[in-house]
């Protein structure tokens, strides 16, 4: 028995230093890529739209979901797929607040890598359409 609590806490630990280590790669990866134009803590300035306490909404459709990956800014980084995929995951559980659900699906490489091929044009305009779904939708949800 006490092999096997020495065993499982081995494990128990050995993934959470992988996960640990993965989070600091994905947010010292949103330093180096993004934090350029959307600030340290997501809040964004002039153009760059604020994520912090947003940016989950758009999760509350699949254009939306799909749009945080299309967005050129993600899109034609240059981080490979599978880093893309940790740098979102890490906005959304960092910067989102209370936008997002409990039932988010982290996105996956395979996910983002179909995704980023693609990007958006007139991103502004299709963001404006993106938002009025999602507000008519939580309207709905109120009624
Ligand atoms: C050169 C400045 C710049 C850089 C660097 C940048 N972005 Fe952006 N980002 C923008 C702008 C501007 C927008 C608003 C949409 C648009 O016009 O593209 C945006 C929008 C976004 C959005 C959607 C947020 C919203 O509320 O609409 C996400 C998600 C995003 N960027 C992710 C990233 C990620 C991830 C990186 C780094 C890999 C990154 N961006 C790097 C400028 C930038």
């Amino acid at each position: 028995m006490r092999t096997l609590a020495v065993i499982a806490c081995v494990l128990i630990t050995g993934f959470a230093q992988a996960s640990d280590a993965d989070k600091r790669r994905a947010k010292y990866n949103y330093q180096m890529h993004c934090q350029g134009c959307h600030a340290p803590d997501g809040a964004g300035a002039g153009d760059i739209p604020e994520m912090k306490g947003h940016v989950g909404y758009f999760l509350e459709t699949q254009a939306g979901r799909e749009y945080l990956v299309r967005v050129p800014g993600s899109a034609t980084s240059a981080l490979g797929d599978s880093d893309l995929a940790d740098v979102l995951n890490w906005i959304i559980t960092e910067f989102s607040g209370d936008s997002v659900g409990d039932n988010f699906e982290p996105y996956s490489r395979a996910e983002v890598g179909r995704l980023r091929q693609h990007p958006l044009n007139e991103v502004e305009q299709y963001r404006v359409e993106l938002l009025d779904q999602l507000s008519a939708l939580s309207q709905e949800s109120t009624q």
